[in-house]
């Protein structure tokens, strides 16, 4: 796969590709897209199999927590005609490699419980769960979250 910055142009493109990732209400609207696209702190990858053609994409940020810099996963979403092609792989990856040269000490994210697909996927690619919260989507659903370190890694 060829991973490469997300551009405003593929805007329409990524929406879509979002909305057939997730179910209607953990889908983003148009607005909450926009927002982690042009969040000063986030970078936007995407994978194409060919050019032109959208395999899927990655958002990732960087945050502060007592002084420490993290980088935080906001989502992975890959087409599902797609998957197991190493689309996600790929962008994790080079997501990592930005992170980690902006000096995050360790990558975070959130994942719903029943989505054990993404989950084995973290898994396969070194996150451990750090915890849990009830209630993350949509007040019903709880979210694991999971964390690797980046250090060294
Ligand atoms: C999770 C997701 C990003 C994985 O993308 P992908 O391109 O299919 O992943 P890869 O091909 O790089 O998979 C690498 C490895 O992860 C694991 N893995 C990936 N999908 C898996 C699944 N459905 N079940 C079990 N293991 C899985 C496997 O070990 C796989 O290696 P293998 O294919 O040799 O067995 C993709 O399934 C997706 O977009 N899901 C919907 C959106 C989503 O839930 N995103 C996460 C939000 S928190």
């Amino acid at each position: 796969m060829n991973i490469r910055e997300a551009r405003a142009e593929d805007f329409a493109e990524l929406y879509a590709l979002d909305q057939a990732c997730f179910a209607p209400g953990i889908s983003w609207s148009k607005a909450e897209l926009g927002f982690f696209l042009k969040y000063p702190k986030n970078f936007a990858l995407v994978a194409e199999a060919e050019p032109g053609r959208i395999a899927g994409f990655a958002i990732a940020g960087t945050l502060r927590r007592s002084g420490v810099l993290l980088g935080r996963l906001i989502t992975i979403d890959v087409r599902p005609e797609m998957r197991r092609r190493r689309a996600g792989g790929d962008l994790l990856r080079a997501a990592e490699e930005r992170l980690r040269a902006a000096g995050a000490t360790a990558l975070l994210l959130e994942v719903a419980v029943d989505n054990e697909s993404a989950q084995a996927f973290y898994r396969q690619h070194g996150f451990a769960q750090t915890g849990r919260i009830r209630g993350y989507y949509l007040g019903r659903t709880d979210a694991l979250t999971m964390e690797k370190p980046l250090e060294g890694s």
